[in-house]
């Protein structure tokens, strides 16, 4: 069996060279045979062969994968001195949890700030709440639905008992309590150790307006200066109009592809539909190296990495606009910064892909799965990982198989949500290794109300099935 990939990249000295090597270079420009050569070796989508298909997302029930608090029993741990009230247990959880999208001029469609603010929406709220839709975080929680996840950096959740505490609250009446209990807000302001290049859209550029969802590319000037190539450790991305940016796909670009996209659009900036340049046959000229969404404010790479970057290197920001919070447009000029190692890193990640693009999502069908199965050549330490599909995408896991028989889970998302796509990097120190013969088994869900066959394409109408995996040499 010919699986290259996973490793040979790390190897190369030039980072982008990954790409290539996994033999996805062709998905945009020559026919799926060439791929058939790299994906029909290691792909499962017929099934029946000792990877059990549908292991992983096919045997969940329908939706009811958040998890929701026992209202019933009683935790006996917790002592109901005074009961809940909004100064004292309410208004810390929601300054912590919600605020950082749902202040004045957040991306959160409405503030919650105060008591009164809370009440208005009290019947959203406690929906948001109770049915795990909110705080926004599309990955399940460990020790829920699927036990053997891998622990996730940065999740944005609240506890079952800080669920609890909210429900119970609102079941009370939303009493008040004593103000004397309420603790000013202090918003968490965090920021890169250090600016070393920042770059920005290059344009105030106002979304046309017409529908709420704008999405448009803006290529950047160089983000490096000197000549000599960096190690991008992390990134702080401020949108312009706040409460107008919705998510971003950030590609780093080298020289030459960078000149062809300049020269095809000369004012930099065009509309261009989602994951436009995971499509165009622009594998290892540009390549993502992160998502941001609203409320994260800086983006770092795990400790003692950093992504390679070369000189005349530039960015394309893929800004995703939402109007929904504003009454109309805003001209938006959006900015990022990045941050380089000071000292070469003890571990150089590269980007690796995984994908399916033989997608046939039939009209008018749910819990249509794609999937494909990747055998790890070579020991590899992986940090993290990017999943990738679009609006019909329903639910995405990994499931990862140990070449000793073990089942674990890389990732499990029971929800898909397109707009909160996100980087995700495994919060265990030194990510995770996987050895020879370890396999990946990506199985991507759809559904299809439509009347048409969705195939892979970089149009909101069509659809994708990838991952990104961060990786490095153990
Ligand atoms: C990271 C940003 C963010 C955080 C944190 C956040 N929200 Fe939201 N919220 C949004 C956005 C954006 C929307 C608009 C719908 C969407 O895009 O998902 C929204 C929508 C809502 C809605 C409307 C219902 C809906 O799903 O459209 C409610 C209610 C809500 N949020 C409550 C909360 C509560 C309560 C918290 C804290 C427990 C919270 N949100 C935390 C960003 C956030």
């Amino acid at each position: 069996m010919k699986t290259t990939g996973w490793f040979q990249g790390l190897v190369s000295a030039a980072f982008v060279l990954s790409f290539a090597l996994w033999g996805v270079s062709g998905v945009g420009c020559s026919g799926p045979s060439t791929n058939n050569s790299n994906d029909a070796s290691v792909a499962d989508t017929s099934g029946g062969n000792d990877t059990a298909p549908g292991e992983g997302t096919s045997v969940l029930p329908d939706d009811t994968t958040q998890p929701t608090p026992d209202t019933v029993t009683p935790a006996p741990d917790q002592p109901a001195t005074g009961g809940v009230t909004w100064y004292k247990d309410v208004q810390p959880l929601i300054q912590k949890s919600c605020l950082g999208c749902h202040s004045k001029g957040g991306v959160g469609p409405f503030p919650l700030t105060s008591y009164d603010e809370v009440k208005a929406n009290a019947g959203a709220v406690k929906w948001s709440i109770e049915t795990g839709q909110m705080p926004p975080w599309s990955p399940s929680a460990q020790n829920t639905d699927k036990k053997d996840c891998e622990e996730l950096e940065g999740a944005r959740r609240l506890s079952p008992t800080e669920i609890k505490t909210i429900t119970e609250w609102f079941d009370k009446k939303m009493p008040m309590g004593d103000p004397k209990d309420e603790k000013p807000y202090k918003p968490v302001v965090d920021s890169l150790d250090s600016i070393d290049a920042e770059v920005d859209t290059q344009t105030d550029y106002t979304p046309p307006g017409q529908s709420p969802d704008d999405y448009h590319c803006f290529l950047t000037k160089p983000v490096i200066s000197d000549g000599k190539s960096k190690e991008l450790t992390g990134f702080q991305f401020l949108p312009g109009v706040k409460s107008m940016v919705h998510h971003v796909l950030i590609y780093s670009v080298n020289k030459s592809y960078s000149q062809t996209l300049a020269g095809r659009y000369p004012e930099k900036h065009w509309p261009c539909s989602t994951g436009a340049l995971i499509n165009q046959g622009s594998f290892g000229k540009a390549n993502l190296i992160g998502v941001w969404v609203p409320g994260t404010d800086v983006v770092r790479f795990p400790q003692d990495t950093g992504i390679p970057m070369n000189d005349g290197d530039q960015l394309v920001l893929e800004i995703h606009y939402n109007l929904s919070a504003l009454k109309g447009p805003q001209p938006d000029r959006s900015t990022i910064r990045l941050q380089y190692a000071k000292q070469p890193v003890k571990h150089r990640m590269s980007l690796s892909l995984q994908l399916q693009f033989q997608l046939n999502i039939p009209p008018n069908s749910k819990d249509s799965k794609a999937t494909n199965n990747r055998i790890v050549p070579s020991k590899i330490r992986v940090w993290g990982m990017m999943p990738h599909m679009h609006k019909f995408g329903s639910k995405f896991s990994v499931d990862w198989t140990l070449a000793s028989g073990e089942k674990k889970c890389l990732i499990d998302i029971p929800k898909w949500d397109y707009n909160w796509q996100q980087t995700y990097f495994f919060k265990n120190p030194g990510g995770v290794i996987m050895n020879p013969n370890d396999k990946t088994f990506m199985t991507c869900t759809y559904n299809n109300p439509t009347d048409q066959t969705i195939r892979w394409g970089d149009k909101t109408g069509d659809e994708m099935c990838l991952t990104f995996y961060f990786i490095s040499a153990p």
